[in-house]
């Protein structure tokens, strides 16, 4: 053990049984635990500026009164059995320690039962998982390890904080390239839920109404309501949103904010069509109202180019768009950024420094030379071929399922990591019996706005995280609830 603080008290006296008591407390107390090594006499001598014997002798007194041992050549270390156990009561805080004390906590938001628990299961269908195993761990490295051997002092101190430069040079390159977005700041934050909880402080005040997708994405629902924020369920249908009403929500309330997920409707997976992105987008300029388009997987898209985002086309400067890079490398990295328009730009970086001076810039640094180099790029070809395929393989498992009569209807998902799927009845039901098979799914429940549109038929199928084969022996587990 190297140091450890040390209380003396200098009412007690010859000195070595003042240092006896001071590591008596720190073991009562929990400050160092039962068999943990203590440091040398050598070494608390000379941190206590004192003698190595005294040191010696106050252990003595501590193995006489059985709080520490001692075995040759492995030093002293507290007692595996200690005289009293260790509790509060003795920690010379007696007098209040029996009373618990009690948080005044202000309320805390439904946690989505998502991919915290998802990860203890063999089979997980978690939706947004993308398979981390397969990360180009060992390239990555090179383009960390270059952060670090040639660091860009400039951006490792305060200041700058909208993210590190390179980053931000990659990023608006990428965007403007593969998705048309120009004329927009580019502001690097610690994943899209930092960004959501922000923007919600700077633009929402309490009783604001924000509208968002009836069936969604309740982390970004938990974020404005933290602002104190009333949400609006827009309602759904087949193929996008119901546009009339929408409109009429604009009507009969002064909305704030509207929160889509265009590309792939989270948890549907339906790409909202550019006819009704243009109605919403007239809507929202005529009420004021501001669009956080949540663009979470935009590299994943099978079908075709995906549709430009509805940022790249925004004359009034009222989107803000949200990327993330939890799909394209895992939710570890904590790394995604927003793209919104100049006005908003400066007091959005001045509100986030309440927070954080700025964010974290060494993973965004390899990030920004990991783009540069091109190999960001043949990792998203490579990860995308993969998942297409493992979509592929899920909608043949599905179909076949199919021919073998069981009631299932799906569109096939255009892009993305999950499929929507109709199984008629009992989602929830499937969804436990799944996990006593240690299968990890969600059924609709999970993702309504109003639990009282649950039609308990729907269940979110996940295949990005898990090869075919084990996708496969899931989905038996899963249906086995119909034989
Ligand atoms: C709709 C949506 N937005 C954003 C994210 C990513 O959030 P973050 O960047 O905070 O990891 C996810 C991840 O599951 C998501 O499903």
């Amino acid at each position: 053990m190297k140091d450890l603080l040390l209380n003396l008290n200098p009412d007690i006296k010859p000195y070595f049984l003042r240092i006896a008591a001071a590591i008596r407390t720190a073991i009562t107390s929990g400050q160092i635990r039962p068999n943990e090594n203590l440091p040398s006499a050598r070494k608390l001598a000379e941190q206590l500026n004192s003698n190595r014997h005294t040191v010696m002798a106050a252990y003595q007194e501590l193995i006489a009164q059985g709080w520490v041992s001692s075995r040759q050549r492995q030093g002293y270390r507290v007692a595996a059995d200690l005289p009293v156990q260790g509790s509060r009561k003795i920690s010379g805080a007696g007098h209040v320690a029996d009373k618990t004390f009690r948080w005044h906590i202000n309320p805390t938001p439904q946690v989505p039962q998502g991919s915290m628990r998802a990860l203890d299961f063999s089979y997980n269908f978690a939706g947004g998982l993308p398979d981390i195993e397969s990360f180009p761990f060992r390239e990555f490295k090179s383009y960390m390890s270059d952060s670090l051997t040639r660091p860009d002092l400039f951006g490792l101190s305060y200041g700058n904080n909208n993210g590190d430069r390179q980053f931000i040079e990659q990023v608006t390159t990428y965007l403007r390239r593969v998705r048309g977005i120009t004329d927009k700041e580019i502001i690097a934050v610690n994943g899209s839920q930092e960004a959501l909880y922000l923007i919600s402080r700077l633009l929402l005040k309490p009783g604001d109404k924000v509208a968002v997708e009836s069936l969604g994405y309740r982390p970004a629902w938990n974020a404005f309501k933290t602002a104190g924020a009333e949400l609006l369920a827009i309602r759904q249908h087949s193929s996008g949103i119901d546009i009339d009403q929408l409109e009429s929500l604009f009507k009969q309330h002064k909305v704030r904010l509207i929160y889509l997920t265009p590309l792939h409707q989270y948890p549907t997976t339906i790409t909202l069509p550019i006819t009704e992105r243009l109605v919403i987008y007239r809507l929202a300029a005529q009420y004021n109202v501001a669009i956080i388009e949540d663009d979470y997987d935009h590299e994943y898209h099978y079908q075709s180019q995906p549709l430009t985002p509805m940022a790249a086309d925004d004359p009034s400067g009222l989107v803000i768009y949200l990327s993330t890079f939890s799909k394209i490398m895992f939710p570890g990295a904590r790394i995604g950024f927003i793209a919104v328009d100049k006005s908003l730009a400066t007091d959005f970086l001045n509100y986030r420094s309440i927070v954080n001076h700025k964010p974290s810039v060494l993973m965004q640094s390899a990030i920004g030379r990991w783009m540069k180099d091109g190999a960001f790029e043949r990792h998203l070809r490579r990860t995308s071929k993969k998942y297409q395929q493992r979509r592929d393989n899920l909608v043949a498992q599905l179909n076949r399922y199919r021919q073998q009569g069981l009631a299932l209807d799906f569109h096939q998902p255009a892009g993305g990591m999950a499929l929507w799927l109709d199984i008629k009845q009992r989602a929830a039901e499937i969804e436990a019996y799944a996990r006593a098979r240690d299968v990890f799914l969600l059924g609709e429940r999970h993702f309504h706005l109003l639990p009282e549109n649950d039609e308990n038929r729907y269940i979110r199928l996940g295949f990005a995280a898990m090869d075919e084969q084990r996708l496969n022996l899931g989905l038996e587990k899963v249906f086995g609830y119909f034989s």
